[in-house]
């Protein structure tokens, strides 16, 4: 949760003005009191800069909310892209599908319930060029695992929250975190980073982002 704003989002958010579809699932957000679990400036940003760079058509995004991270994607993408937005919240899929009844250009289909589940439905509509990880903690080692196996060569994997608020900086679980789900954090870093089929690297985000490159076959 972004309680309060890092300096280098405020920065961003001199720079870069939001653009009115984001600002109004930000605002339903708000409303709703859920405001900060979503992507912020930072992420989006480099989630649009990604897509857009090329070669960016079929995204898999785990863990939609209420669109906010899927209006980035969709803002950047090409007419011939499609986005797989997977949740499993009957409210977030309600406010995910006013979000995308406002966005034209490409094409999004959103798969309700368990993300694993989802991604089983989708494996015949691979390779990806895309998948972005923002749903629950315990889940990341399982998520990379599947997406080890349907990104394209050369495609981008992206990981939210990978700080796990704070406390992947310590060499054992916290007080008060569930110590399965800082374990699975732990071995889903330590697995990602030593995976010579991937590059990888983290961007010190306030909740940590990690970027992964599927290597080109050789
Ligand atoms: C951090 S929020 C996603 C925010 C969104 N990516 C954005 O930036 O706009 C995480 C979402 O993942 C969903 N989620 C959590 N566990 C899930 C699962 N096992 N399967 C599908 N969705 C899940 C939650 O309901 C929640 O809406």
């Amino acid at each position: 949760m972004r309680n309060e704003t890092p300096k280098e989002e405020r920065l961003l958010q001199e720079l870069v003005k939001k653009s009115p579809r984001v600002l109004e699932v930000e605002s339903r957000l708000d409303r709703d009191g859920r405001i900060g679990i979503n992507i912020g400036s930072l992420e989006g940003q480099f989630l649009k800069c990604l897509v857009a760079q090329g070669n960016v058509e079929k995204v898999v995004e785990i863990g939609t909310q209420y669109g906010c991270s899927t209006t980035y994607i969709a803002e950047a993408i090409g007419p011939k892209g499609h986005i797989y937005a997977l949740e499993k919240d009957e409210t977030c899929i309600r406010e995910a599908t006013e979000s995308f009844s406002q966005l034209t250009g490409c094409e999004i289909n959103l798969l309700r319930g368990e993300a694993k589940a989802s991604l089983k439905s989708i494996e015949s509509e691979g390779p990806f060029d895309l998948v972005f990880i923002d749903a629950n903690k315990s889940g990341y080692l399982d998520y990379y695992l599947w997406a080890k196996e349907f990104l394209r060569p050369g495609g981008y994997l992206v990981a939210d929250n990978v700080f796990l608020f704070g406390t992947m900086f310590e060499n054992q679980c916290p007080e008060g975190t569930p110590p399965k789900m800082w374990k699975k954090m732990k071995t889903f870093l330590g697995t990602l980073f030593a995976d010579s089929d991937f590059h990888s690297s983290l961007l010190p985000t306030k909740e940590g982002l990690s970027f992964s490159v599927k290597k080109e076959e050789s």
